[in-house]
C-alpha cells in the first residue's frame, strides 16, 4: 500500500532541509564520536580484547567504585600515531570513550590543524576509569595502571607517541622532568619490542585554562607533522 504524504509532512521535510537538520544532528557531541568502528582482526584485536578484559578485572581500585564505564580507547588501532591523556572526565565516563568532552573538542581541533583525525590516530589515557571530581590520579593509581598502559603501547606499536600533559609524561618518562622542559623534544624509547619516538605536549584542558600556551603546542604539533612525513606515516 502506498502511503500518501500529507502537506504537513512535506512542509516538515522542506523545513529540515532548510535548516540542514542532518548536519546539525550528526554534529551533536553524542554522534561526533559514535563514528567508524575499526574492524581489526587477528592477533592485535585479540590482544586488545584481552587487555581490556584484564583492565576490567583489576581489583581493589578506588576509581572503579565511582566510575560508570571503562574508558579503554578510541581511534584507529592500526594507526602509527598514539595519543595518551590523563584519565576520563565525566563525559568520557558516560560515553566510555576518551576525549569526548570539551578537552576532546580541542584535541580534535589540534589534530585537524595537522590534518589528522580520530580515523588516523589512536587515543587512550593513563588510567581507564574516571577519577572522582576529576582529580589527578594518585601515584598509587598511576602505578597500578602503568603495566596495562605499557602493554597497550606494545600492542598498538606506534611510531609516534604523543603524551598529553604532565600525568602521561610523569607516568611514562619519570617524575623528575617538568613539562615546560620536556615538551617539544623527541625522546626515543622502547616498550617491549616497540621502539617509538615520544613527544610531550600540553594537555588540551591545560590549554583551555592557559590559551597563551597554545603557541607552544602549535610548535609541538608541527613537529609531529614533520615526523609523520619523515617516517612516511
Ligand atoms: N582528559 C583526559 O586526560 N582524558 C580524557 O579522556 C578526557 C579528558
Amino acid at each position: 500500500m502506498i502511503k500518501k504524504i500529507n502537506t504537513k509532512t512535506i512542509k516538515l521535510i522542506k523545513f529540515y532541509n532548510l535548516i540542514n537538520y542532518n548536519l546539525i544532528y550528526n554534529d551533536k557531541a553524542i554522534n561526533r564520536y559514535k563514528k567508524d568502528t575499526f574492524e581489526i582482526s587477528g592477533e592485535k584485536a585479540e590482544n586488545l580484547e584481552k587487555l581490556k578484559k584484564s583492565i576490567s578485572d583489576i581489583k581493589n581500585c578506588e576509581l572503579k567504585k565511582s566510575a560508570n564505564n571503562i574508558v579503554f580507547a578510541d581511534g584507529n588501532p592500526k594507526s602509527k600515531i598514539m595519543f595518551i591523556g590523563e584519565g576520563p572526565g565525566s563525559n568520557e565516563d558516560q560515553e566510555g570513550l576518551p576525549f569526548v568532552g570539551r578537552a576532546g573538542a580541542l584535541l580534535d581541533k589540534m589534530l585537524a590543524s595537522i590534518n589528522l583525525d580520530r580515523k588516523n590516530v589512536y587515543i587512550t589515557n593513563v588510567v581507564n576509569y574516571r577519577p572522582p571530581e576529576n582529580r589527578r590520579p594518585t601515584e598509587e593509581e598511576i602505578a597500578k595502571y602503568l603495566p596495562y598502559l605499557k602493554k597497550h603501547i606494545e600492542i598498538i606499536k606506534p611510531k609516534i607517541l604523543v603524551l598529553l600533559g604532565s600525568t602521561a609524561l610523569n607516568a611514562l618518562i619519570g617524575n623528575e622532568v617538568v613539562i615546560s622542559k620536556a615538551r617539544g623534544k623527541w625522546i626515543e624509547k622502547q616498550f617491549g619490542k616497540c621502539k617509538t619516538s615520544i613527544i610531550v605536549t600540553f594537555h588540551p584542558a591545560f590549554l583551555m585554562r592557559q590559551p597563551a600556551q597554545k603557541k607552544m603546542a602549535w610548535i609541538d604539533l608541527k613537529m609531529i607533522r614533520e615526523k609523520k612525513s619523515k617516517l612516511k606515516i
